[in-house]
Formats: structure tokens, sequence, C-alpha cells
């Protein structure tokens, strides 16, 4: 049997029922998932694929899973796109991404294969293409039409990888992850003017100061608001102010000449501060939105209920914008159409520990804007009950804020906490929690640093409290998510 039919078989007698998953995260119907892939717009429809191991809750040959939304917030499962069963791809197929084109939906993925070369088995990447009507995709016969062959010489065969596709003038333009074979971080930028033939162009971006990691992963490139971003996931890397240890995801802003290919940048900056963060992509919505979407895990961490069959999510995707030279994040503006039961309170005041009754649960999109007070340390707990809990913890003499996670059910001895400083220090802190079931996004000053984290803590740990070490003043707005779930057992953790 081919593996693709295989895996849809698998999924179809494997799936967990819907209501454990996360109600508006994409997550996997059965199996492990990680980068987003493809998130794209196609004939009306958002499409988001996604790197899936559908066998096992951890890594392995990897599928590009696939979802459709009409706004962003309910995903609907569609079938595997694509499996590892090709001479040129059976070894994965790894990231990339997706445009539309007047004959259909183009996808462009990494193809890798193993090679024996000197008694050690290497990996080789190269990129292929798939074409297909929103469900179903069919990979080229020409495949991979990208070879590592294409590069110079002392550029990395082996690591290559996670194409961003896109068109324009009549040309296409690929740029993908690669190193030079000393082992130097680069962006390499080829063209094709029938998507067949491809010549190398440029490097278009490098890690000559050797500060950025081991290898840049999963770039994207496009303009907003009038620059060029460039942004990509650079892995193993030694933390600094600006990034932690592991892997991150950073961007930088600059301008592109077009005729010479050479992209001038500016500063790096960091995608989130949270504890689960990596990959993330971008698509351009009709309306002129641009809209990112991450994988909502880190790969140092590992915190899943051992019994839980599904494994890792994606955030929920963000609208971008440049301000004051940095990008601002924040939820898109469809998750409004699931609020209900809003409330509102004003001026209220936090001295020692309160709970205000109406504030609970575990699906709900939550701003706070600490209006006054002379205080040291504000702290929101939630997911909490008399067993659990995650703490969100202002330390305003210190202007660092943390994310903790240490009592969320964890079994593992893996991070659980972070805390950095607030980059733009306002008069007020604003803060806006997006919380579904297992995750928290919150989004600090307007988007200007977002902190996502995951946390499998069982479900009716549902409380929410606030406490100020003197005393702090206020307004809160508070709206529970509302989707039709059947039979979603709250209380219950995902174990089964
Ligand atoms: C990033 C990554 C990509 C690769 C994929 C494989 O998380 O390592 O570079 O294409 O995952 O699953």
């Amino acid at each position: 049997m081919n593996s693709l039919k295989h895996a849809k078989d698998y999924i179809m007698e494997n799936r967990v029922d819907k209501s454990v998953l996360p109600a508006f995260h994409a997550a996997p119907p059965c199996g492990w998932i990680n980068d987003p892939n493809g998130f794209s717009y196609y004939e009306g429809k958002i499409h988001l694929f996604c790197q899936l191991h559908p066998y096992d809750t951890v890594w392995g040959p990897m599928h590009w899973g696939h979802f459709v939304s009409d706004d962003f917030i309910s995903w609907e499962e569609m079938q595997v796109v694509l499996a590892p069963e090709e001479c040129y791809d059976y070894a994965g197929c790894f990231s990339g991404t997706a445009i539309e084109t007047e004959k259909g939906h183009l996808l462009a993925y990494t193809g890798v294969i193993e090679k024996e070369i000197g008694g050690t088995i290497t990996m080789l990447q190269n990129q292929c293409l798939a074409i297909g009507d929103g469900k179903e995709y069919v990979k080229f016969e020409q495949n991979p039409v990208v070879t590592g062959e294409l590069l110079p010489k002392e550029f990395s065969r082996n690591d290559f990888r996670d194409p961003k596709l896109w068109k324009e003038d009549d040309c296409y333009y690929m740029i993908a992850g690669n190193k030079t074979i000393d082992g130097m971080p680069q962006i390499v930028l080829l063209a094709s003017l029938d998507l067949l033939n491809w010549k190398y162009v440029s490097v278009l971006a490098k890690d000559d100061e050797h500060k950025l990691g081991s290898m840049w992963e999963c770039p994207d490139f496009f303009i907003m608001d009038g620059k060029y971003v460039l942004m990509f996931s650079p892995q193993d890397m030694e933390g600094n102010d600006e990034l932690h240890n592991g892997h991150n995801s950073i961007y930088f802003i600059g301008d592109y000449d077009k005729t010479t290919h050479e992209f001038k940048r500016g500063d790096y900056y960091s995608f989130d501060d949270g504890l689960d963060f990596y990959a993330p992509q971008t698509m351009a919505f009709p309306d002129g939105r641009r809209i990112m979407i991450g994988w909502m895990q880190s790969w140092d961490s590992n915190i899943r209920p051992p019994k839980q069959k599904w494994a890792c999510m994606m955030t929920i995707p963000r609208e971008l914008s440049i301000v004051n030279g940095r990008i601002r994040q924040s939820p898109v503006r469809e998750i409004e159409k699931y609020h209900s039961n809003q409330y509102i309170c004003e001026c209220c005041k936090v001295r020692g520990t309160i709970n205000i009754p109406e504030i609970s649960g575990r699906m709900l999109d939550l701003s706070i804007e600490i209006t006054d007070g002379d205080y040291n340390e504000f702290t929101i707990r939630f997911a909490s009950n008399d067993k659990y809990h995650c703490d969100f913890i202002f330390y305003k003499y210190k202007n660092m804020i943390e994310m903790d996670r240490s009592h969320s059910g964890m079994i593992r001895d893996t991070i659980a906490s972070r805390r950095v400083k607030i980059r733009y220090p306002h008069r007020n802190l604003r803060l806006r929690f997006i919380l579904d079931k297992y995750s928290a996004e919150i989004f600090v000053n307007n988007g200007e640093q977002v902190l996502s984290t995951t946390f499998y803590t069982p479900l009716n740990a549902e409380d929410i409290c606030f406490s100020c070490d003197k005393e702090a003043v206020m307004n809160i707005v508070k709206h529970e998510l509302c989707f039709n779930l059947p039979g979603n057992k709250q209380g219950e953790r995902n174990d089964e």
C-alpha cells in the first residue's frame, strides 16, 4: 500500500475525539505535528499545512497534514497531502510554503533522502513541488526541481531546507535555509521563470558575525508597511538579552534592492519570549493583513502527559504590523466572533489576593490593564485549583515579567519559567491573555512582546486570581470563548 493511503487510513482509525484537543488551536488528529507549512489563501479558504508524524507522539518521518479555515480560528481537518515515499523524499517531506497559481495551489517542500558518504549516513535535502486543488496534491514528476548542486560548492547540500516561494514580476523566487560547509548559517536565494529550471542568485543574509546559532530554519521574506522583513528560526543559540538559550525565532527589518537582490538589514529581534514558540511563517490575507502562525512547542521540552495520543499545537494566528521599528502582534480579530459572557470591571483594587467570581475558565480572551498602584509585584494566577497553577508575574521594581508553569502538573524536569525584561515600559501595563485549555498566549503592551506557553494541567484547574504585595488598581475585560464542542469533558485530563 502506498504511504499516503496508509497514513490516511491510520488517522481514520486512530484519531482522538476532537473534544480532547485545544478548541481553536490547530492540533493533530493523532500523533505529532511540528512546523506550520504552506500557510496561504487559496480559492477563498485559509489553508494551513503542517509537519506531521501520525504514527507516534514524537517526531518521525515527516508527512504534510492539512487544515482549512474560513476565519483562522475554527480549523477543519483535511486529509494528509504528502507522504515520504518517492526516491527523492523517502526520508521526509520537510517544511515549506504554498502559493496560489493559475494552475492550482502550489506547494514547495524539502525532499529528504539519505546517502552513505564515507561510512556514515547523511541526509541530503533538495527542494520539491506539488500542485493541487485545495484537497489533493500531486508531486511534480520533475522533482527535485532544486538540488544542492545548484549552490556554490562551498555551501552545504545536507542542510538546505524549508523553501519559501513567491512570484514577482513574472519570475518565481525561492529562499531556503542553508549553511556553508564550514558551518556559517545563511539564507540563499534562487530564481526561475518556469518553476522547473532554477538558478542560484545570491545569499540574502548570513551570520558573518557568528552570533546566531548553527543553522537558520524556516525563512520567510515579505514586504510590510513599506519595509522588508526577513524572519527565520536559528537553532542552538546561546542566550543573550534578546534571545533565550536553544532554538529561537527572529526577524530583521530592512531594505531590499530587487535588481541586485541585496537585503540591507537592521538589528535582529525576537518574536516571542514564552516557553513554546518556533518556526513561524506568514501569509498575505486578501484584505491586506499579514498574518503569522507559529508552532507552539519547544524542541527542548516535552511536558505532555505520557498517555496523551496527540502532541503539539500551533499558535493562534497573529496580525503583524511595524511600529517604531519593531513588529507588533495581535491575535486575529476573528477571535471576537467567539466572544461570549462579557464581564467588565473598572478601577478594581488588588490588595493581597483577590478572586473575582465572574473570572475563571480555560478558554478566555482576558484583558487586564494595571492603571495605578504603589507595589513591587503583581501576579495573575490561572489554570489553578488547590493542586495546580500557572503564574504570570510582573516585577514592577525590576521592570521584568515572568511566565511560570512549575506547578502546572509537569512530571518532567524541563524548563518551567522564563523571566524577561519589558522592552518598552509604559505607564500602564497592558496584558491580553488568550487561553485555550492547554496554552496561554500573553500579549504585552498591545503586542510589543508576546509570551506563548503550553501546560497540560487537568481542565478542572480553572480558577484565576490576582495578587499584589501592596496595592494595585486594574481594569479588566473578560470574554469567554464559546465553541460548539459536543461532549467536551471539562475537568478531565487528556490521557485517554
Ligand atoms: C524546524 C525543522 C525544519 C524542518 C522540519 C522537519 O522545526 O527542523 O527545518 O524542515 O523541522 O520536521
